[in-house]
C-alpha cells in the first residue's frame, strides 16, 4: 500500500521536505555561525533551480504535501521568486512556507501572497535592540521588527522563532509572551542546538524546555494548554485574553521524534532523514551522474527505509560530527 510513499520502519510517513536554497545569510547568528562565517559552498557546488525543481517534484511524487523554503536566508539567493512561482505548479503539493530572518522577506510580500505563501517563520531571539545586536552580529532589529507588522497587516500567518539562551536573552522571554497579548502571531522558544558551524563548541545548554515553561508558568499562572497539529515539534500554549499564542520546541532535547514526519534537503543536494544525523545520500551528484526519477525516488526510498528512529540514534550515527551550521542543514 505504501510501496511509493516514504515510510520508515518505524512506521513514519513523511510529508515535509525542508529545502534549503543556499547557505548563506546576512546575519551571522552566534548559534548558527562565527562571525567570520562558514565555508560557503560555490556557485557550482550550490544546487540550481532547475535541479531543485526536478528533485522537487520526485519528493512530490514519493508523497510529500508541503515545503518549507529555508537556507541559510532563502531571500540572499539570486532567481528564488521565480523558482517558487514554479515550485508551487508541482502536482501532490499543497502547500510552501518560507523560514527567513526578516530582512529580506518583507519587500516580497505581495509576490508571495500572490503566489499563496501566506506562512512565513521569522527569526528572532530579542526585542532590544543591542541584545539582537549581540544575538545576530548586525545592527537591524528596527527593520526585522518593522517587518513582523508589515507581515502581519498583509495577513500572513506569523511564527517567531526564538532561540533561548542563558547570558543572551532571558530578558525576552517575558516580553515575547506580552507581544501576544495585542498581535495574532505565535512566537516559539527553540532550545539552542550545537549546529553552530564550529569545531566543537558546545551550547550552554542551560535553558531545556521544561525550565522555559516553569519560567513562563510563573509570570502567566493560567496559561492553558492547546491542542496542537499531530506532526508539531512544539507544544503550545495560550495566555488567556491574549490575541497570539506561543510554543516551546525541546530543539535539543528531542522528545518529538516519534511523530517527526520531515526530510532535509541542502542547498548542496545532502539528503538527511534527521538533523542530528549525517547527510544518507547526495541527490545532486546523483542527478548530475545523469540519473532517471525513477533511479532518484528509488535512492530516497532506501534512504528513509534507514531513518533512525530519533534524534538520539541519529547523533550516534553521527560519530560526534554534529556542529555542522544550520545555515547548511537548512533550518
Ligand atoms: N539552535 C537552535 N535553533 C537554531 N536555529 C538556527 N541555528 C540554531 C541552533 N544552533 C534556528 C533559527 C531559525 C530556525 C530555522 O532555526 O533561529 O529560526
Ligand atoms: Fe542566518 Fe538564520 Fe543562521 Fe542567523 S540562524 S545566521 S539568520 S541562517
Amino acid at each position: 500500500m505504501n510501496d511509493n510513499k516514504l515510510v520508515d520502519r518505524y512506521g513514519r510517513q513523511l510529508n515535509y521536505l525542508r529545502l534549503s536554497v543556499t547557505d548563506r545569510c546576512n546575519f551571522r547568528c552566534y548559534y548558527c555561525m562565527p562571525e567570520e562565517g562558514i565555508d560557503f559552498a560555490s556557485r557550482k557546488e550550490l544546487m540550481s533551480f532547475d535541479e531543485m525543481l526536478r528533485l522537487s517534484s520526485v519528493f512530490c511524487q514519493l508523497g510529500i504535501s508541503k515545503i518549507r523554503i529555508t537556507g541559510g536566508e532563502p531571500f540572499v539567493r539570486n532567481g528564488i521568486m521565480p523558482f517558487l512561482d514554479e515550485l508551487r505548479q508541482l502536482d501532490g503539493l499543497n502547500e510552501i512556507t518560507v523560514t527567513s530572518n526578516g530582512t529580506l522577506s518583507s519587500r516580497y510580500r505581495k509576490q508571495l501572497l500572490g503566489m499563496g505563501i501566506k506562512k512565513i517563520n521569522i527569526s528572532l531571539d530579542s526585542l532590544d535592540r543591542e541584545r539582537f545586536h549581540r544575538i545576530t552580529r548586525r545592527d537591524s532589529f528596527e527593520e526585522v521588527y518593522q517587518s513582523i507588522f508589515d507581515l502581519l497587516n498583509d495577513g500572513f500567518e506569523v511564527k517567531l522563532n526564538c532561540v533561548v539562551a542563558s547570558n543572551k536573552n532571558i530578558q525576552d522571554i517575558i516580553p515575547f509572551i506580552e507581544l501576544t497579548r495585542d498581535q495574532a502571531l505565535s512566537v516559539r522558544f527553540l532550545e539552542e542546538m550545537p549546529f553552530n558551524g564550529t569545531d566543537g563548541k558546545q551550547p550552554l545548554f542551560e535553558w531545556d524546555h521544561k525550565r522555559i515553561a516553569d519560567h513562563i508558568h510563573q509570570y502567566y499562572p493560567d496559561t492553558v494548554r492547546l491542542i496542537s497539529e499531530a506532526n508539531s515539534t512544539s507544544v503550545n500554549y495560550q495566555v488567556p485574553g491574549h490575541r497570539g499564542s506561543f510554543g516551546i520546541i525541546p530543539s535539543f532535547s528531542r522528545t518529538f521524534c516519534g511523530t517527526c514526519n520531515r526530510v532535509r534537503l541542502s542547498a548542496t543536494g545532502e539528503l538527511r532523514t534527521c538533523l542530528y544525523g549525517p547527510p544518507v545520500a547526495n541527490l545532486r551528484d546523483l542527478l548530475r551522474s545523469g540519473a532517471s526519477s525513477a533511479n532518484v525516488a528509488n535512492e530516497i526510498l532506501v534512504a528513509v527505509a534507514n531513518r533512525e528512529r530519533d534524534g538520539h540514534a541519529a547523533e550516534l550515527a553521527s560519530q560526534g560530527n554534529i556542529h555542522t551550521s544550520m545555515s547548511v542543514l537548512g533550518g
